[in-house]
This record gives structure tokens, sequence and C-alpha cells, in this order.
């Protein structure tokens, strides 16, 4: 047996990462298709473990990918980072090896918040707009969280009307979200990406103010590489490659961004 591939126990795994062990531990407050929420001693903080799992169109795609966890995790944890650093107000509190992030607790608003720099995905699909076309000023978008519902979009009324927040929250959320592109554009442009679109989730903290929560990465982001327009993201997979060349796509992500080879 290779060395490489020699595994301990997972038991023996958590006794020896004593760290890991307790802070896995927690009462699963809830699962997702990517991540499990899991609450911690402190009741305003909550564990989010990356799942090794990708899914897409509503789920309905869904597959394995070994490591995937390791490397969304951190890569969420160092853009949550720079976020911090740029007085972004998010919940990232501190990465936890070997794949989760400890985070302030937020009441989410069951929206996702979309915006693009480059027509592509479902702007192209639903509006006449070519992919590849630049929109300057960047479009945002709001959609209603329901699968059942494929996703509705919604409009600052809409936000009012079935009660999420206010219009006071909505110009906030709006400016959080442009705030968050210009930051996310300008580093991956220094590293030679273009940060086509990205979406983030917003929620309240206990103190009633909004933050960027959930996370972001190559899930929840459209990267291409500058000139060749290479995609460097979950799109790949929504397109159909092998299993092996999604995770290569994920690994060089990490690599563009974090300078180095993921531990996995
Ligand atoms: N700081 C936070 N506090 C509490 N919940 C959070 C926080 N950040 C993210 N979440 C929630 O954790 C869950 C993460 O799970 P995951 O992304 O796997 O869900 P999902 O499959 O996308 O489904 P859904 O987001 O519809 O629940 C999401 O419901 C997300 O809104
Ligand atoms: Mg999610």
């Amino acid at each position: 047996m290779r060395l490489s591939s020699f595994r301990l126990p997972r038991i023996t795994q958590n006794m020896l990462w004593g760290r890991k062990m307790s802070e896995s531990a927690g009462k699963v407050l809830s699962e997702g298709k990517t991540k499990i929420v899991r609450e911690t001693k402190d009741r305003n903080i909550v564990l989010l473990e990356f799942k090794d799992s990708i899914t897409a169109l509503d789920g309905e795609k869904k597959d394995v990918l070994k490591g995937k966890s390791v490397v969304n995790s951190q890569i969420s944890a160092h853009f949550f980072k720079l976020l911090a650093k740029k007085g972004v107000p998010t919940h990232f509190v501190e990465f936890v090896e070997p794949n989760m992030m400890k985070v302030k607790k937020l009441k989410m608003l069951p929206v996702e918040i979309v915006c693009r720099n480059i027509a592509a995905g479902h702007l192209v699909k639903n509006f006449p707009v070519k992919e590849g076309t630049p929109l300057n000023p960047p479009v945002v978008e709001f959609y209603l969280k329901d699968d059942a519902r494929h996703d509705p979009m919604l409009n600052e009324d809409h936000f009012v009307i079935l009660g999420i927040a206010s219009r006071d929250e909505v110009k906030k959320i709006k400016e959080l979200t442009l705030k968050t592109n210009k930051i996310l554009s300008e580093y991956l442009k220094s590293k030679n990406l273009v940060l086509v679109d990205f979406k983030i989730e917003v929620g309240r903290g206990e103190d009633g103010k909004i933050y960027v929560g959930d996370e972001i990465n190559g899930d929840s982001m459209r990267i291409w590489e500058a000139g060749t327009n290479k995609i460097l993201d979950k799109d790949v997979y929504r397109k159909g490659a092998s299993m092996e060349d999604v995770m290569n796509t994920y690994i060089q992500l990490y690599q563009k961004l974090l300078g180095k080879t993921p531990p996995i």
C-alpha cells in the first residue's frame, strides 16, 4: 500500500485531531446540499462544515468529489478574510482544519443575491443578452430561495410584501453586494482572473445588522482566466465535464488564489 493512500480509521483521526473532534461534535442545526451547520458552546457562533458533495440543477444532478470540502472551505475563508480586511461585515470568525469555518450565527434571509459583471448563465438564458457582454454598471439581482418555485426573481417591493427585509435593508444589501464585487473583482484581476458573476447570502446578526454569510468559492462564482476565458468554477460540472476534470478545476482555482497545492 502506498503511504499516501493510507488512512487512519475515523475514530483514531478524531483522537489525534482533538480540536476537530470537539469542534465537529456539536448538534447538527441544519444540513444542506454542501454544508452542515453545527452548534458550538457559544450560542452566537456556529460551525459550517463543508461536504465533499457537488450539485447542480436544483439538486437534480449530484456527485461526490473527495477533497472538495477542504478546497472550498479554504477558498471561502480566504475570501472572507479579504472582505473583512476591506471593511465588509461578514460572519467569518476563523477557519477550522480541515474543512470548517467558525462563523457568527445569523438569521439568514431566504434570498440569494447575484452580482454580474459579464453576461452568462441565467441572464443569457432569460434575457436578450449575448454571453460575454460586459455589464457596466454591474447588474444586481435578488432571488427567493424556494426550490419548489424554482427560486423566482425578487424586486424591492417583493422583499417588503413578503416581510423579508425593509427598503432600507434592501438598499444596504445592494451596497454590500457592490462593495463585495469591487473588492473581489480587483483582487481576482491581480491574479489574472476575471470575476464574471457571483452569488452571496446574507443574514441578520444578534445586533440586527446585515452580514455576508454562507460561502464564497468556485461553487458560488463564475471565474474565467483572463485572456483565454478558461472556466475555473462549477460551470465545468454544469457543462458535463468528467469528475476528474471538475476536481482539477477546483484545485487549479485554489492554486491560483492561495499560491500552493491544497492539502488533500
Ligand atoms: N452564519 C450562518 N448562520 C446560520 N446559517 C448559515 C450561516 N451561513 C450559512 N448558513 C446556512 O447554512 C446552510 C448551508 O447549507 P447548504 O449551502 O448546504 O444549503 P443548501 O443545500 O444550499 O440549501 P439551502 O441553502 O436552501 O438551505 C444554508 O441554509 C445557509 O443559508
Ligand atoms: Mg447553499
